[in-house]
This record gives C-alpha cells, sequence and structure tokens, in this order.
C-alpha cells in the first residue's frame, strides 16, 4: 500500500481527483466505483472543476457506487442515488445511463445485489475505486464480522454506523437499519483502491487497517493484501502511525 499524507484536506483531494483523472486519461471507458459520506465530497468538488476545466471527459466513463440504503428510493433526499447526483453526476457530462447503483427499493435484495455484481463483471470490473473507512473500519457498508464477504449483499448496520450517520438526518430513529452494499471481497478486486480519511476519528481505524492483522473484524484491513492501494490521509488520520 501506498501512503501519502496532506497537511490540508483540498490537497488530499486535488491528489485523489488528480489519480482519477489519469484513470481516465490513460482509458476513457474506464469503470470508476464512488462512494458516498462526507470524505469523497471534496474529491468529487475537485473533479467537477477539472471537468468544468475541459480536462476531464466523462462521456464515456460508466460508474458503481459501492452502496445504498435499503428502504430508501433513489428520489429520497438521503439516498445515495441523490447523494451522488446532487454531489458530482449533475455537475459532470457523463450519460444519466452510465452511472448505477443498486435500488435501495429493490423488492427481492439478493436478485438486485446479482443484477448489480453480474453489471460489474459485463463491464470488466472496476479500474479505480474510491472508498471512504468508517470508526470501525468498515469499508462501503461491509460491517466487522466474522468473515469477508465477496459479492453483494444486504446488511444490518451496526449502532456504531446508524450513529455516525445520524448526523446527516433529523433523528438517529431515521437512520435506515439496513443496506445493500457491494462485498469486501469485491471492492478487492477494483484493479486500484484509493482510500480516503480524514480526522483523528479514523485515526485508529487507519492504524488498525494498515498494522492490525489481516481480519474480517476490521474490514479495511484486507486493502493490506491489495497490489494497488493508495492511501489518502490528513495528518489527523495519520496521527497514529508510526
Ligand atoms: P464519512 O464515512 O466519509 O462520512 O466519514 C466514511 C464511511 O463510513 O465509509
Amino acid at each position: 500500500m501506498k501512503i501519502l499524507i496532506f497537511d490540508h484536506s483540498e490537497a488530499l483531494a486535488k491528489q485523489s481527483a488528480a489519480l482519477v483523472q489519469a484513470c481516465v486519461a490513460q482509458k476513457p471507458n474506464a469503470v470508476l466505483g464512488f462512494a458516498t459520506g462526507s470524505t469523497p465530497v471534496e474529491t468529487y468538488q475537485q473533479l467537477i472543476k477539472l471537468h468544468q476545466a475541459g480536462q476531464l471527459d466523462f462521456s464515456k466513463v460508466t460508474t458503481f457506487n459501492l452502496d445504498e440504503y435499503y428502504g430508501l428510493p433513489a428520489d429520497n433526499d438521503q439516498s445515495y442515488s441523490y447523494f451522488m447526483r446532487v454531489n458530482l453526476f449533475d455537475h459532470i457530462n457523463i450519460p444519466a445511463g452510465s452511472t448505477n447503483l443498486l435500488s435501495g427499493i429493490a423488492p427481492d435484495p439478493k436478485a438486485e445485489c446479482e443484477r448489480y455484481d453480474q453489471l460489474i463483471e459485463s463491464h470488466g470490473g472496476i479500474d479505480l475505486q474510491i472508498v471512504g473507512i468508517g470508526k470501525n473500519g468498515h469499508i462501503a457498508f461491509n460491517e466487522p464480522s466474522d468473515e469477508f464477504l465477496m459479492h453483494s449483499h444486504l446488511v444490518n448496520l451496526t449502532e456504531n454506523t446508524i450513529q455516525a450517520n445520524s448526523r446527516f438526518f433529523e433523528s438517529p430513529d431515521q437512520v435506515p437499519t439496513q443496506a445493500l452494499t457491494m462485498g469486501s471481497g469485491q471492492i478487492f478486486k477494483a484493479r486500484q483502491i484509493l482510500m480516503l480519511a480524514t480526522g483523528e476519528g479514523k485515526a485508529q481505524a487507519i492504524h488498525d487497517t494498515l498494522h492490525g492483522p489481516v481480519t474480517p473484524r476490521c474490514p479495511s484491513s484486507i486493502l493490506q493484501l491489495h497490489p494497488d492501494t493508495v492511501i489518502l490521509l490528513d495528518r489527523a488520520a495519520a496521527s497514529m502511525l508510526d
């Protein structure tokens, strides 16, 4: 794993956007994996700037998002589908049909996950995947558990995650309790992974990701085995590293 530490989140975002830009420059029809949460928002702002400056063309790109709340339709303003439109897709030239998310209202979540996984495979897999990290080491909604799951699946969110995400809702009891998520094994299959983390609340999880055992009790630790992962941190998130 390559570790890059930045003084400011803006510099971090510029670097992660530059890595996305490089991927698309090399392969205009790249398959990009995107994440939600507060951490990647600045990266998306930088991607929009690059696009507006004529330096990044998304017209042939396909995207897949990591996860979606189960129970929320795409037009709900708390859905990740809505988040991606507001924070990125509405501001770049990506065709509407080229952005993919798991459906939060699929009546059969298992069938929806199979559809999603097959769609990713039919596009040749993900070239570059952006991921955040939870304070408990989760990646996407792969919570600490006894096994690394390969495929997309329905999960029950932990209390820790519900509390962390309640800042986006009026109260914790409005946070959905389930989500559909890519499996950690599937994230691992991306050819390049950019993990973004800022703030001291992530310092322990980053320490465990890099220096702890590879274990599904800390799902992000699987990245230790990945051949091309770049971890972009601010100083606070890096504060527990040696
Ligand atoms: P955050 O979430 O970027 O809002 O901190 C990251 C995550 O939980 O994966």
